[in-house]
């Protein structure tokens, strides 16, 4: 099983936005099993929020329906329970050596770095712009699954 926590600094927009898109395109793939997908936050500004209604109408318009969620802080017990912790941008990076104390396993990655790109997601709670947000994530979550599919081939 393959587990995967995206990170940004509240919870309540990219992340869980990634973790519904991530879940949607496993499912439709008949890969549920094989993976294990969450979200978490850096700050504790927004622990126990549920996900911001322009994410979840997003999503909707979208067809892909979220399922509850609640904004839960990173902490450095969750290292040792993912192979992957995906940020959405630098500041999450820098906020997760932090926490966990560097990165020994390299499991920590910008989400965009999947798509080549050395860019960012902007965060749709100050930019307003939802979606270029679902695009940046919708195309950082299907190159991650490109990769790692073609890395457990054969
Ligand atoms: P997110 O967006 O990191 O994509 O969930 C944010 C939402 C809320 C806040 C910051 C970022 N906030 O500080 O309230």
């Amino acid at each position: 099983m393959i587990k995967i926590c995206f990170v940004c600094l509240g919870n309540i927009c990219r992340s869980p936005m990634a973790e519904f898109i991530m879940k949607d395109k496993i499912k439709k793939l008949g890969l549920t099993s094989e993976f294990y997908i969450a979200s978490k936050a850096t700050s504790s500004e927004e622990e126990g929020n549920k996900l911001y209604y322009l994410v979840e109408e997003k999503l909707i318009e979208k067809n892909i329906i979220p399922s509850n969620h609640m904004a839960t802080q990173l902490v450095a017990e969750d290292y040792k329970d993912y192979d992957y912790f995906i940020g959405m941008d630098i500041n999450n990076i820098h906020h997760m050596y932090k926490i966990f104390n560097k990165d020994p396993e390299q499991k920590v990655y910008l989400l965009l770095s999947f798509a080549g790109e050395n860019k960012e997601v902007a965060d749709p709670w100050y930019t307003r712009d939802f979606e270029q947000a679902y695009q940046d994530i919708e195309l950082g979550c299907q190159k991650i699954l490109e990769q790692l599919i073609n890395t457990n081939k054969g």
